[in-house]
């Protein structure tokens, strides 16, 4: 999409005060003294480290989730950042296979999710996916819980010669108290896209949702000649109150209004709010950038329909600069009534880089509506471990 810029990275913190990032020195000249390479697991235990102290999370924890991101890293860990990414993962557009995100329930802290590609060291999809599923088992043994689940849909999307872009990624839920919450995300084109459908009612059958799974299926076919399809098949595994599958959905160059009817398929989710949220970030669209992508949620509670909804807008190919897309970020979340003084801390932790000079620091915005529950706005942060993509250079002021 954009020409890469050379990224300043930030320098990794880590321990008790986990130290800002730090600029790092300038490239180095004939006299510049050696310096240790800057290696992936540092980099980003660092981000994470301090992404940690703003979601409330005491030292303790925070040195326990760093440890886990790093052995869910594997080899990648120790690759320098300095160096080209070694396959490129799609988690974000620089490749770095980790990706960070906070959740705003009303009223309470947000809530730190991480994001990881495990098979990122690998250099084909096959060696991806088997170093991905062999560091889930390994956590899934050292937690204690069970991949019964992930064994009976490996066919449908791990299967021996996988198509990509990605093939099994694992998300960490880090609550202050209390179990890490595991997710798993899966390729609905693992077989092929053009079995994606396929592919995702199967999985659906199986896992007893094929009825609630139906008003999306009909969505989707009434729209896949324009190309709607699936992105992910995410499962909650491990120890959740109310575990949940989840099936996103692509739509290329969605308008707004064309975004809420998306929601409809959803009883209790507003259009009207997911119309708001597009036209905060991009207008009324059409959102041909990068497209809008919705997120269905099904658990046992209701079984003709999903119980949930969440539309994830790319903010960062509707904005200038990351300056303008924290500005997008805060207006969303004061509507909601949430502080947007988090964001700032956050996107501080992150790097030093003047949020004008790139774009994609925040790759996405979303609003979660389900059930009863208040709709929860999710900021997702970029880790930029290998490139700052530079700021658009096409983009008229859209948006209120
Ligand atoms: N980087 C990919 C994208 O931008 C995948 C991805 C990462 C994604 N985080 C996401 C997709 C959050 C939707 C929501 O599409």
């Amino acid at each position: 999409m954009n020409a890469y810029t050379p990224h300043r990275a930030g320098r990794p913190g880590g321990g008790a005060a986990t130290p800002p990032p730090l600029p790092a020195p300038d490239p180095v000249d004939g006299t510049a003294r050696r310096r240790a390479p800057v290696r992936l697991g540092h980099f980003t235990a660092g981000q994470l480290g301090r992404l940690c102290d703003v979601a409330g999370i005491d030292a303790w924890q925070r040195t326990a989730h760093q440890r886990v991101l790093t052995e869910l890293l594997g080899p990648a860990a120790t690759l320098p950042v300095d160096g080209p990414p070694p396959s490129p993962s799609f988690v974000s557009d620089d490749h770095t296979p980790v990706e960070y995100s906070l959740t705003f329930p009303a009223g309470a802290a947000p809530v730190l999710r991480v994001l990881v590609d495990p098979g990122f060291a690998a250099r084909s999809l096959p060696d991806n996916a088997r170093t991905a599923w062999a560091a889930v088992g390994r956590l899934a043994a050292q937690w204690g819980f069970g991949l019964g689940e992930l064994t009976r849909l490996s066919d449908l999307f791990l299967p021996p010669e996988p198509h990509g872009p990605l093939t099994l990624w694992c998300a960490l839920e880090l609550r202050p108290t209390g179990p890490t919450g595991v997710k798993l995300y899966l390729n609905p084109g693992a077989r092929g896209g053009e079995r994606a459908m396929e592919t995702v009612t199967e999985a659906m059958t199986r896992l007893g949702h094929a009825r609630a799974f139906e008003p999306v299926r009909r969505h989707v076919a009434a729209r896949s000649p324009e190309g709607h399809g699936f992105m992910f098949f995410a499962l909650d595994v491990g120890p959740w109150a109310e575990p949940r599958v989840k099936v996103y959905v692509v739509h290329p160059g969605a308008t707004a209004a064309a975004a809420a009817d998306a929601a409809r398929a959803v009883p209790g989710a507003c259009p009207e709010r997911v119309a708001d949220l597009c036209r905060l970030v991009g207008g009324d669209g059409p959102f041909d950038r990068l497209p809008l992508v919705s997120c269905y949620s099904f658990t046992g509670a209701d079984t003709h329909h999903p119980t949930g909804h969440g539309l994830h807008v790319p903010v960062r190919a509707y904005v200038r600069d990351d300056a303008e897309a924290r500005e997008r970020a805060v207006r969303l979340l004061r509507r909601y009534g949430v502080p947007g003084e988090p964001v700032d801390r956050a996107l501080a932790a992150l790097t030093v880089r003047p949020l004008t000079a790139g774009v994609g620091l925040i790759s996405y915005l979303s609003l979660v509506q389900a059930g009863r529950q208040a709709p929860r706005i999710t900021t997702y942060f970029s880790s930029e471990a290998y490139r700052v993509l530079p700021p658009r250079q096409d983009t008229a002021p859209q948006g209120d």
